[in-house]
C-alpha cells in the first residue's frame, strides 16, 4: 500500500497544493506541508462514489449528518477514553476553521491565550484573526519532561485558553500522562478553557502512546474543547473536514453558534462527512500499515539528516515531520531553504515565525509522508548538498 508504485506524481502535479507538487518547480521534490504523497484508502473512494451515484447532493443537517456525529464520539470513546456523545460532537470544514472557530467562542478582543512555541501557525493566526493575544510558552525540541508549572507565571487575568497540540506539530513531541496532568491542573486552577487539536493523534510512535486530555478526569474534561480532523491520518485534505467534540450542551451551543453552521453560511460539506465517517469504521488496516510505513520513514530521515553536515535531529516521537537544528551550518533557516531548493531541488519549511513561532529559528522541517524511494532520494540530494 505504501510502495512506490502507488504514488502517482503526475496526479500529484496537478492536484498538491499548500507548498506541495503542485506549486514547486518540475524537477524538486517536496518534503514540505504535512501531506501524504499516498492515494487514501480504497473504501473512502467506494463511500463517496457510492454516495454520488445517487445524485442528490442536499442540504444535511447543520450540526452535522447523523452517522458522522455518531462515529466520531464512538471512536472517542473506543480509543481515546473520553466521554464524548453525538449531540455535542459537529463536522467543521477542517481542523483550521475548527481551531478558529473555538478561538472566536471563547476569546473576546483583549483576552490571551497560552500557545505553545513552536507550533504550527494555525493557532497564532486564529488568535489574533478575533483580535486576542498569543502568548508562547516555550517546549523546545528534544525537551524532556515539561514543567507545566513554569507556565503559571505566563497566566494574568486576561488569560482565558490554553491551546494544547498534542503530538506536537513540528517538533513531533507527544505529551506524557504526568505532563497532560499538570496541564490540566492549571486550567482548573486558573479556570481556562483547554482547547485539544487532537488531528495528530494517530500518528505516534512505539513505544510512545497517546493521552488525551479529556480522558484524564471529568473536572478536566468538562473544559477542555477537542478539536480534530481526517487530513493527517486518512490523507483528506482537500475534503476539508473535521470535528469539534464539546464536552457538554453548553459550551457546544457558544462554539456550535461560533461556528456559524445554524445560519448555512459555514458547514461541512456531507462528502467529507461521508469520507471520515468510514475511514474511521473502515480503515483501521489501512491506518495502521501507514503508520508502519512512517516508523521506518522516520527511521530512515532522521539517521540520513544526523549523517548530514552541520544537521541534528531528534526523533519526532509522532507527526509525519522531522524538525532539524541547522545551527551548525553557520546559516539561516531562509538560507537553507534557498539552498536545498535551488541546489539540491528539494523543498522543506524553513524554520520561521510566520509557520511556527519565533522559537524555531535554527530549524527547518521535513515532511516525511512518502516512499521509501522519493524520501532516500531527496534525503541524499540534501547531504549531497550540504556535506559538500
Ligand atoms: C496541529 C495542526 N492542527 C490543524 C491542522 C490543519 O488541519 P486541516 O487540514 O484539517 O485544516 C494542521 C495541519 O498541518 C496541524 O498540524
Amino acid at each position: 500500500m505504501f510502495e512506490n508504485h502507488t504514488i502517482d506524481i503526475g496526479v500529484l502535479e496537478q492536484r498538491a497544493y499548500n507548498l506541495r507538487w503542485a506549486t514547486v518547480p518540475a524537477g524538486v521534490i517536496p518534503l514540505t506541508a504535512a501531506d501524504p504523497d499516498f492515494p487514501c484508502a480504497p473504501e473512502i473512494t467506494e463511500a463517496i462514489t457510492r454516495y454520488v451515484q445517487d445524485r442528490y447532493l442536499c442540504y444535511g443537517p447543520p450540526e452535522g449528518l447523523p452517522i458522522f456525529k455518531e462515529t466520531v464520539a464512538t471512536f472517542f470513546q473506543d480509543k481515546r477514553q473520553v466521554k464524548a456523545h453525538p449531540a455535542y460532537t459537529f463536522p467543521v470544514d477542517s481542523a483550521a476553521f475548527g481551531i478558529y472557530t473555538i478561538c472566536k467562542a471563547f476569546l473576546q478582543p483583549g483576552d490571551e491565550a497560552i500557545i505553545f512555541d513552536p507550533v504550527d501557525f494555525l493557532f497564532r493566526y486564529a488568535i489574533e484573526t478575533v483580535g486576542a493575544v498569543a502568548v508562547p510558552f516555550a517546549i523546545p525540541a528534544g525537551s524532556g519532561f515539561v514543567d507545566f508549572e513554569a507556565l503559571s507565571v505566563l497566566i494574568t487575568p486576561k488569560t482565558k485558553l490554553i491551546c494544547l497540540c498534542n503530538p506536537l506539530n513540528p517538533t513531533g513531541k507527544v505529551f506524557t500522562k504526568e505532563e497532560l496532568q499538570q496541564l490540566g491542573a492549571i486550567a482548573c486552577r486558573y479556570n481556562l478553557t483547554i482547547m485539544s487539536d487532537e488531528i495528530w493523534s494517530d500518528i505516534v510512535f512505539s513505544p510512545h502512546v497517546y493521552t488525551s486530555i479529556a480522558s484524564l478526569d471529568e473536572a478536566i474534561r468538562e473544559r477542555t474543547i477537542i478539536v480534530t480532523g481526517y487530513s493527517k491520518s486518512y490523507g483528506l485534505a482537500g475534503l476539508r473536514i473535521g470535528a469539534i467534540v464539546a464536552p457538554n450542551e453548553a459550551m457546544y451551543a457558544r462554539v456550535f453558534q461560533a461556528s456559524l453552521h445554524q445560519s448555512t453560511i459555514h458547514g461541512a460539506n456531507v462528502l467529507g462527512q461521508v469520507a471520515a465517517s468510514t475511514a474511521l469504521q473502515s480503515c483501521d488496516y489501512w491506518l495502521h500499515a501507514f503508520v508502519a510505513h512512517l516508523q521506518q520513514m522516520r527511521d530512515l530521515c532522521v539517521s540520513s539528516l544526523n549523517a548530514t553536515k552541520g544537521i541534528e535531529c531528534i526523533a519526532p516521537q509522532g507527526c509525519y515531520v522531522a524538525f532539524a537544528n541547522i545551527t551548525q551550518t553557520g546559516k539561516t533557516s531562509t538560507e537553507i531553504h534557498e539552498l536545498l531548493l535551488n541546489k539540491a531541488k528539494v523543498a522543506i519549511v524553513p524554520g520561521l515565525k510566520q509557520w511556527f513561532g519565533e522559537g524555531a529559528e535554527g530549524h527547518i522541517r521535513l515532511c516525511f509522508a512518502t516512499s521509501e524511494q522519493i524520501l532516500t532520494q531527496a534525503l541524499v540530494q540534501t547531504k549531497n548538498v550540504l556535506n559538500s
